[in-house]
């Protein structure tokens, strides 16, 4: 087995607040390298912030602030939202990092050495809140940007090119051959189909304003903030000078972007790293946009989310699991409130909550909190949910390295549907009243699913994992990944702790929760 995993975030641009969409990408990032910690990689995960370039030089003027001063004052509220989310990376990069400096003039003397960058002209347009350079054909009536239609500006200035055409070719084959450069499937046949389209070189550097990484050799051009960003991703890895870093980790496992940018990270991104003669990472997989009540969320609206109230408001663990249990990781989706509640109430309090507030009590009432040896005859249910949780092991072994997240929760709700059934079964309250030996094979199976469920849902939901680990009492031994290989690991004998509340019911009314005060959940 490979022993590292590298995954990233996109670096986020510092002109605004950090929205739901930020959170989104992030927390999908998270759940994946918990999940690969547990099984035991040497994970690299990596998130930060795209500091240069026109837009954020634009935001700053509109505020009265340098540049720097503006993203200095919005980074500690991206960090304190990462902490509030309990996403553990590993750095969070700032492209005004000096390592990154160094990395994005090295690469891109790279390219140049290696015959890929040209001095020229450009005229066209450009979007600056996509920081996008568009054709005429591309825009939508009205000289809009087609990606958010907003009005674009016309410039004609010299530009450094990237020789991009001469690697059309090349991306085709490198798609082809790698079925999962580019997930999920039907992204990668439109981004196929776009660069089939044909591929003009690409502009890589501005004179038009300062706010950026100088070009080696000309001063008077910054580089393009998207060869600047995509660079990111390689000075976190060490590159250029830490070799020994950038061999272990680098090409990366994993980049997690959304849609709107999977472009930049299979088109150009590739080619800049083939022509820096580097690995291309090993998959790229872009997630959908979310809608707020059927609305595209934006500022002139009003409706934009803020991730770090909501958290507030509903819990960090509610929140991690509604965005990945209510959309299919990948497709876009639609939050609503009425459907954050619906989730929760129903999934979470009932169905999870109410499974261990049922299991936690009986083993209370009929054996004063020790967890019994099984023993008693051994049915076909005992048989089927043993293979259901192994199973469902497997499935989410694949599944979530692939951040194929609401497959993984589907698979770990049914396992959670039938752990409940199979209480209903079994009915334990009934082979106690007949006094049945089957009771301890019952009741035990019922917490060796729960330690099953905890491992199941900690990369979702980190800080309730923690809690049912602690109730169930479970040592290191319990915890580690290859005990969950086989059914039965979990060890008798041990006193459970006492049961707390996972997930009270909440009411929602007019902006207000309130957390029920029912035993239940
Ligand atoms: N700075 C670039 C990325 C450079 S990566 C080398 C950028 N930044 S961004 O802040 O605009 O967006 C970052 C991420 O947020 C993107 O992956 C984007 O898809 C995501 N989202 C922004 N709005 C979103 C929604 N409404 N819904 C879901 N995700 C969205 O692009």
């Amino acid at each position: 087995m490979e022993k590292k995993f590298y995954l990233t975030t996109p670096i986020y641009y510092v002109n605004d607040i950090p929205h739901l969409g930020h959170a989104y990408t992030t927390t999908a990032t998270d759940i994946i390298a918990r999940f690969e910690r547990f099984l035991g990689k040497d994970v690299f995960f990596l998130t930060g912030t795209d500091e240069h370039g026109l837009k954020i030089q634009k935001a700053a003027e509109k505020k009265g602030l340098s540049p720097k001063e503006l993203v200095d004052s919005l980074v500690p509220m991206f960090k304190e939202l990462w902490k509030k989310l309990n996403i553990s990376y590993d750095r969070f990069i700032r492209t005004t990092d000096s390592d990154h400096i160094k990395a994005v003039r090295h690469i891109f003397t790279k390219c140049y050495e290696n015959g890929d960058i040209y001095l020229g002209e450009y005229e066209g347009w450009y979007c600056v809140p996509c920081e996008t350079y568009y054709t005429e054909k591309d825009l939508i009536e009205g000289n809009l940007c087609p990606m958010c239609k907003r009005p674009v500006e016309k410039i004609k200035e010299e530009s450094y090119f990237f020789r991009l055409s001469k690697y059309e070719d090349k991306l085709l084959e490198l798609y082809e051959k790698n079925p999962d450069f580019i997930k999920p499937d039907f992204r990668k046949k439109e981004v196929t189909n776009f660069v089939k389209q044909g591929l003009k070189d690409l502009s890589i550097s501005r004179t038009g304003f300062t706010w950026g990484i100088p070009v080696p050799l000309n001063e008077n051009h910054v580089i393009y903030v998207w060869f600047d960003a995509l660079t990111n991703y390689l000075t976190a890895v060490g590159y250029p000078e830490n070799k020994e870093m950038t061999k272990n980790y680098w090409p990366a496992d994993l980049h997690l972007v959304g849609k709107d940018i999977l472009r930049f990270h299979t088109i150009y991104w590739p080619a800049f790293l083939m022509s820096a003669g580097l690995d291309v990472p090993k998959e790229v997989f872009a997630h959908g946009w979310w809608t707020v009540e059927g609305e595209k969320m934006s500022k002139s609206k009003g409706n934009v989310i803020n991730p770090y109230e909501l958290v507030e408001k509903f819990g960090v663990d509610r929140i991690r699991f509604f965005m990945f249990r209510e959309v299919a990781f990948g497709m876009d989706g639609d939050f609503s409130y009425s459907k954050l509640v619906a989730r929760i109430n129903g999934e979470l309090a009932n169905d999870l909550g109410n499974l261990f507030n049922r299991t936690l009590s009986m083993i209370k009432k009929y054996k004063g909190e020790i967890i019994p040896q099984p023993s008693g005859e051994i049915t076909e249910i005992d048989k089927e949910i043993e293979k259901r949780a192994v199973e469902t092991f497997d499935a989410i072994k694949t599944l979530i390295p692939k951040a194929e997240l609401t497959k993984a929760l589907d698979k770990i709700w049914q396992f959670i549907n039938f752990v409940n059934l199979y209480i209903d079964r079994t009915a334990p309250w009934n082979l106690n009243k007949e006094g049945k030996e089957e009771l301890n094979r019952v009741l035990y199976n019922m917490v060796e699913a729960l330690r099953f469920i905890t491992i199941f849902t900690s990369p979702f939901m980190p800080e309730s994992g923690s809690k049912m680990a602690e109730m169930l009492n479970l040592d290191n031994d319990e915890l580690k990944h290859e005990s969950f290989k086989t059914w039965g690991n979990l060890k008798s004998g041990k006193k459970l702790n006492e049961p707390k509340i996972l997930f009270p019911r909440i009411e929602y009314n007019n902006g207000e929760v309130k957390i029920a005060k029912t035993k239940k959940g």
